[in-house]
């Protein structure tokens, strides 16, 4: 790929180097992709081997893999080094019978330990289901629950969040850290590691063999198992490399946890594929820390999220210079609009300017990206990525014409679409109701020159801080408040998150209004399923509009909040 973004940093809008665009379209072809993996030979398929041993094999042993750092810890991992631990694990997941399509979660903080255990399941062919350490015991239930998980690697500050007597399939428990309570089914990840050979069988695979399962909100129902397998590595390697644009001696950081989509396919799998060393910074968010996560490792590409940019620009430009951020050399965003005016902020602060880029879990990997070699205009989220078409559909599934809103679709299939929602086939089936389409869920409208701008979620799924919410859940959660009679939640449109979350509640008989009850409800939302998930705005109403089945239509409420007209009410109950 050459690298003309430079030149085209210097207009905002240049139409001149499309040409390069047209050409790499036209030159596509994904069988030549799939020829750098070794299983295009050879057959066997294991996302760990492609992504860590191969380089070892390839004499890169001693290359750092991972470079981590929190406030209390920093390790440099080579990929000899993976390579041992994961064989080390897979043998732990082995001792304990877990093998080749299992689910294994995980719920811990990020720490090196984080990333062995999940390659190390991969190695042994199970299924790997990353949760967010945020979660708290309902959120944790219904996951592991849904997906049958059978082992979960946690630490034990973690531990009480897990309610074992509910899962009679979580067989293994493997806690990490100090202090390991003991009991039946409770494994101490350090002793079994110590004890664990490194002499590992690869459970080579199929490319249509599940990999990993990521939970996502809908606008109805519980969270999710969105399910991808194996062969979601072309796209994860291709992507890494126009995307991402990660050349051999860029060291790599995706600010993404891997309990979110971004964290596992941009914070593992596309960097090592690629062979690059990875950035991991555990911890919250803070500027300095941040800045100086980038200036210390010598960041090259950078990939975060438009909250966060929005965050560091609210901080100010002036601590920027007090960081030496010169190796920055490619800057990218996802998760949630990223705004013209961030754009242009990155490019004065950083010099940088950041290249927006659009997918979902549900796809696996980026579809639509700025990426170098492409004029930017700022607010696109840009182009179709060589080998994936993208177009807006009417309801009926006709293509629209240019600069007509309607549903973002992309032409099935691509290689890291997802292959189930687990136990839930109908569901799965909803995205493709439309014959060689998938439908997002997304509106948006295409300009003449065939870039994407994104308009607003067609159902009702919140994206607060670029984690995106099903108000279902959180009303689940709220009616089981003793003083809640019902509830409607909604995305309340909100600076620097984007959207925050907004709940409607009526309250049950006996129950006043008040300050210390609103508190009282953020909490038990907080503390029952994530502080993510916590309605930071509440509202007390009388009564809620439903229609005559019940339904809360939370569009009204919308409505209400945005003071816009409320629309066909006839439906309405009263
Ligand atoms: C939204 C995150 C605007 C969108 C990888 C999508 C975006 C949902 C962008 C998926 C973007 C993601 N511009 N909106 N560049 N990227 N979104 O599954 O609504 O957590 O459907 O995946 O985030 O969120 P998810």
């Amino acid at each position: 790929m050459n690298h003309t973004h430079k030149e085209v940093l210097a207009s905002e809008v240049t139409h001149s180097n499309l040409s390069h665009y047209e050409q790499a379209v036209e030159r596509f072809s994904w069988k030549e992709i799939e020829s750098h993996f070794t299983w295009y030979d050879t057959g066997k398929v294991n996302m760990a081997y492609e992504a860590i041993d191969r380089h070892v094999a390839e004499g890169l042993g001693d290359k750092t893999a991972l470079l981590y750092s929190d406030s209390s810890r920093e390790e440099a991992v080579t990929f000899a080094q993976m390579k041992e631990q994961s064989d080390k694990f897979g043998n732990v997941l082995r001792k304990y019978g877990i093998g080749k399509g299992d689910r294994v979660f995980i719920f811990m903080p990020r720490s090196p330990e984080l990333y062995v255990s999940l390659l190390g399941t991969l190695k042994v062919g199970a299924v790997v289901g990353p949760l967010f350490e945020a979660f708290m015991e309902t959120a944790v239930k219904d996951r592991l629950e849904d997906s049958g998980a059978v082992a979960l690697i946690t630490t034990p500050a973690l531990l009480p969040r897990v309610k074992r007597e509910e899962l009679p399939l979580l067989k293994h428990l493997i806690l990490v850290g100090e202090d390991i309570p003991e009991g039946e089914g409770l494994l101490n990840y350090q002793k079994e590691m110590e004890q664990a050979s490194t002499d590992l069988q690869i459970e080579w695979l199929d490319r249509e063999d599940g990999m990993i399962m990521h939970y996502t909100s809908g606008s109805t129902g519980k969270p999710k198992g969105v399910y991808h397998v194996q062969n979601a590595m072309i796209q994860h390697y291709y992507t890494g490399k126009v995307v991402l644009d990660l050349r051999e001696d860029d060291v790599y950081w995706c600010t993404a946890d891997p309990g979110w989509v971004t964290g596992t396919s941009y914070g593992i799998f596309a960097p090592w594929l690629n062979g690059v060393t990875n950035v991991i910074r555990g911890g919250r968010f803070s500027p300095q820390d941040w800045y100086n996560t980038l200036a210390k490792n010598k960041v090259t590409v950078w990939y975060s999220a438009p909250t966060a940019f929005r965050m560091l620009m609210g901080a100010g430009s002036d601590m920027i210079s007090e960081y030496d951020l010169s190796h920055l050399r490619h800057v990218l965003s996802v998760g949630e609009p990223l705004n013209p005016e961030v754009v242009r902020w990155g490019h004065k602060a950083y010099g940088q300017r950041i290249h927006d880029t659009w997918w979902m879990t549900e796809t696996g990997g980026q579809l639509i990206c700025n990426y170098p070699g492409m004029a930017i205009k700022p607010g696109s989220m840009g182009r179709p990525i060589p080998g994936v078409k993208a177009a807006i559909l009417d309801d009926q599934g006709r293509e629209v014409p240019p600069n007509t809103m309607g549903n973002l679709a992309i032409q099935t299939p691509w290689p890291s679409m997802m292959r189930q929602i687990w136990n839930n086939p109908a569901k799965y089936e909803e995205y493709f109701r439309i014959p060689g389409w998938y439908i997002s869920g997304d509106s948006a409208y295409m300009d003449e020159e065939g870039y994407f701008w994104f308009q607003g979620r067609i159902d009702d799924v919140i994206n607060s801080s670029g984690e995106r919410i099903g108000p279902f859940e959180v009303e689940s959660k709220l009616v089981e408040h003793p003083a809640v009679a019902e509830a409607g939640v909604i995305g309340k449109p909100d600076v620097t998150r984007g959207e925050i979350i907004k709940a409607f509640i009526s309250l049950r008989e006996g129950y006043e209004p008040s300050q210390e009850l609103k508190d009282d409800i953020y909490r038990f939302v907080k503390e029952g399923l994530s502080a993510h998930a916590a309605p930071r705005e509440i509202e007390f109403k009388d009564k809620l509009p439903k229609t005559r089945s019940g339904k809360i239509m939370r569009r009204v409420l919308k409505a209400w909040e945005l003071d816009l007209p409320t629309g066909d009410l006839s439906t309405i109950e009263d």
